[in-house]
């Protein structure tokens, strides 16, 4: 163990990796559960991947979160990749085994879901409508299939990318013009591009065609209340805000490094906000 403390070890690497929000979750886990353990924000340049990974063996470090631009650099170097992770093609959680080798997880299909399922019920039955078709998407799309949602539609501002994710994750595909007609029916709609974004261009959709009963949702939390979710809460819509899939992401990682299963509460969501200057 790195300075003979013992104690155990994680974080998160990036290039650059000080916006991240993983320092601020993760310690407050520690802190609320009495854990003596740490968290640390490593900056890590793409030439020095391997080395850093290579230095964390025998140190201390129960695992780490990886942020951009590791997330899909980082899998031959990893001793091993779960399913999920191998599915979407990219890791954002890696846990050291028992054998002392390191695992690749993808922490965000699982916490995508489990923020949903926290606050209403998935209509699987009815078809889920994905707007965008980048590094999130490919997560969300893992997820809903592993849902059980039968009809996924997926709609990109560049369909060819639109068309990659459908390869892997069966789904109807559908141009970016569309994006309003293909609302007809569905039971979720997901904002998956990061328009709404603070400093991004808005999200320019009616929701006219899409169902009051459906659940909308969007993964951008910066703002927490999006043009998207205001406008869907207005006409009666159940909200979903981006936040809860960040922290929930988040679970599965800690209870890997540090033993207790922490819980997502008001009061961890009002830290994190706190973090990013805006209100619980
Ligand atoms: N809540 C969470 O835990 C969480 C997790 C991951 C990501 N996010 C957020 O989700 C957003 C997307 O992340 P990502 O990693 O998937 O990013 P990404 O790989 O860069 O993908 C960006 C997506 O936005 C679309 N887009 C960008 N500008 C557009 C425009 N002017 N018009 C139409 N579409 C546009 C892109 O379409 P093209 O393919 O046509 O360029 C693409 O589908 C970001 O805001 C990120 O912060 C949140």
């Amino acid at each position: 163990m790195i300075g003979g403390s013992g104690i155990p070890r994680a974080g998160v690497i990036g290039w650059p990796v000080g916006h991240s929000l993983s320092p601020r979750i993760h310690r407050f886990w520690l802190a609320e559960l009495g854990i003596e353990g740490r968290y640390e924000a490593v900056v890590v340049s793409p030439d020095w991947l391997g080395d850093t990974i290579e230095s964390f063996r025998g140190a201390g470090w129960r695992g780490f979160n990886v942020t951009v631009p590791h997330k899909e650099t980082i899998m031959p170097l990893l001793d091993a990749i779960d399913p999920v992770a191998h599915a979407i093609g990219a890791v954002n959680t890696v846990v050291m085994r028992e054998d002392g080798g390191f695992e690749g997880r993808n922490t965000d299909a699982p916490g995508f879901i489990a923020s949903l399922r926290a606050t209403c019920v998935i209509q699987t039955d009815r078809p889920a409508v994905v707007l965008g078709a980048g590094g999130a998407s490919r997560a969300i799309l893992a997820s809903l299939k592993d849902a059980g949602v039968r009809e996924i539609r997926i709609v990109n501002r560049d369909r060819s990318r639109a068309e990659a994710l459908a390869a892997s994750f069966p789904a109807i595909v559908a141009d970016w013009a569309d994006r309003e007609r293909i609302l007809e029916g569905a039971g979720l709609l997901i904002n998956a591009t990061s328009l709404g974004m603070a400093g991004q261009p808005a999200l320019d959709i009616s929701l006219d065609r899409l169902p009051v009963t459906a659940v909308v949702t969007d993964i951008v939390y910066r703002p927490l209340k999006t043009d998207l979710l205001t406008r869907a809460q207005v006409r009666g819509n159940p909200v979903v805000d981006g936040l809860g899939m960040l922290l929930y992401q988040a679970v599965e990682g800690f209870a890997a490094w540090f033993g207790p299963t922490p819980k997502v509460t008001p009061a961890l969501r009002g830290h994190v906000l706190a973090a990013i200057g805006q209100g619980a």
